[in-house]
């Protein structure tokens, strides 16, 4: 265990489950302190988002049986008087903010011309808007520190498009404009924006999209098309990892750029 990410604050959104909850337990096993973001009910769209307050209770357990400190907070992406408090919260509690992992997110099926306009705006307001929200009130933080990182997770649908998920694809998309745009705002405050662009990962995502359309979480994984090295998927330790390796000092001069974890699905 190196000492890098020790006591350096990490604010994580969608940190209740999954990619969110893996990385939070990654940090917090670095020494680091974490801020963790994440829906305390159960919202309209799609149906199978199911974390509570419950999920972040048991982060909190988890990372405080590990010695970790933690901050948790129950709210909504959408919702700026959310954002806002869970920051100053954070920030009161640990003193700043070093690392954004700005990974909260929805996924669903259907045809563009078929959506209603709850759903493309549900889609974009908490994948896009929701992305740019966190990102407003974290980054007076890392500005003040004149250092920080900040890494957007989208997915390998914001560099391609994909098949009955084009609001989803749309939203994932819009977060490389918003990285490269913040890249450049921000260099001159020696912060770091980088988008990070998973293929499937095996996370409760998959299992929820699995129940809607009434299949197996692998046929979800295999729609995307199919990865070039033989796994349906990556697991959630592939993620800790590359997202560790973003946050480190050893990709100090990586900004803007998009990080592809992809199994070679894009050179398909
Ligand atoms: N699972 C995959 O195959 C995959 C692949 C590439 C990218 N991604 C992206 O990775 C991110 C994490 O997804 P995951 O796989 O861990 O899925 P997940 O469903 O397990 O976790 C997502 C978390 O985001 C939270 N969330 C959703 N809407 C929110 C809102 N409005 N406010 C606050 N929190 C909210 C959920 O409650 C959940 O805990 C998402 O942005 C997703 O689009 C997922």
């Amino acid at each position: 265990m190196s000492k890098e990410f020790q006591n350096k604050t990490v604010f994580i959104t969608g940190a209740a489950k999954g990619q969110g909850r893996a990385v939070a337990l990654g940090f917090a096993e670095e020494g680091a302190n974490i801020i963790a973001f994440d829906l305390g009910e159960k919202i309209a769209y799609p149906a199978y988002n199911r974390s509570s307050n419950e999920d972040l209770e048991k982060l909190k357990d988890d990372v405080e049986k590990a010695g970790g400190k933690i901050v948790i907070y129950a709210g909504d992406v959408r919702k700026g008087e959310d954002v806002k408090e869970a920051v100053e919260r954070g920030v009161k509690e640990f003193g700043g903010i070093d690392i954004l992992f700005s990974n909260a997110g929805i996924a669903a099926y259907g045809n563009s011309w078929e959506l209603t306009e709850e759903q493309w705006d549900a889609m974009i307001e908490i994948n896009l808007r929701g992305g740019w929200l966190v990102s407003k009130y974290v980054i007076p933080h890392l500005i003040e520190k004149k250092k920080g990182v900040i890494i957007y997770n989208s997915s390998i649908a914001g560099l391609r498009g994909m098949n009955r998920m084009s609001h989803y694809s749309a939203s994932k998309h819009g977060l490389v404009g918003l990285t490269k745009s913040q890249a450049i705002e921000l260099a001159p405050y020696g912060i770091r924006v980088v988008s990070l662009h998973p293929t499937g990962v095996n996370t409760p995502m998959n299992d929820g999209l699995a129940e809607l359309e009434g299949t197996t979480p692998i046929e979800i994984a295999e729609r995307s098309a199919g990865n070039l090295l033989p796994v349906p998927w990556v697991e959630t330790s592939d993620i800790v990892a590359a997202v560790k390796y973003i946050a480190s000092e050893d990709a100090r001069y990586m900004t803007g750029n998009q990080f592809v974890l992809d199994a070679g699905l894009l050179t398909r």
